[in-house]
């Protein structure tokens, strides 16, 4: 029996990344080991009011992410799945850290797939250290005076006190 070698694939790890955290990290680099090329990407048109301009977030993510030569970051705007396709992606990765985010995951993944069946969602899990840790809630400590050491990358820690000051 004959087997099609596997092709390379790249995947599209998308979010807001307002800012990126540990937990994101965690991600990428399991990303990065599986996929021949990761794209991270974040996401412009957000309804949500972000703390970070889209710039500063890409800015931070490249910093973080250098190491990985097979990582690149990107912004999108519109459609995950017209962007994923004009990237040549095959494969969309998303994070779960908790049973909580699978039901939004899964819609999403659905609606997405309903959109373009040909790309795949993959979820992946983070290291336990990180399964309660969201940029949403770092960015309430900073604002408040808490501790984010550890949570966040230290570029990011500092960005985000110069941010909340
Ligand atoms: O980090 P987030 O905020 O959970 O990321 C959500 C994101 C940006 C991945 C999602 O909102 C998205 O894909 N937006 C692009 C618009 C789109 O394609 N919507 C239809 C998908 S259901």
């Amino acid at each position: 029996m004959a087997f099609e070698a596997s092709k390379p694939v790249t995947a599209i790890y998308p979010g807001s990344f307002d800012p990126v955290t540990n937990g994101h990290l965690d991600l990428i680099a399991r990303g990065a080991t599986i996929f021949e090329k990761l794209v991270v990407a974040v996401a412009h048109n957000l309804d949500k009011d972000p703390l970070f301009h889209v710039k500063e977030r890409v800015d931070m993510l490249e910093a973080v992410v250098y190491n990985w030569k097979n990582v690149e970051v990107d912004v999108f705007e519109g459609l995950l799945m017209d962007y994923a396709r004009a990237k040549n992606a095959t494969v969309v990765l998303r994070g779960i850290r908790a049973v909580s985010d699978y039901e939004y995951e899964l819609q999403m993944a659905m609606m997405n797939r309903k959109i373009e069946p040909q790309i795949e969602t993959v979820f992946m899990m983070p290291a336990i250290q990180y399964s309660y840790l969201s940029s949403k809630l770092v960015k309430e400590l900073a604002r408040l005076g808490g501790p984010v050491k550890g949570l966040v990358p230290p570029l990011v820690e500092e960005k985000l006190r110069a941010k909340v000051s």
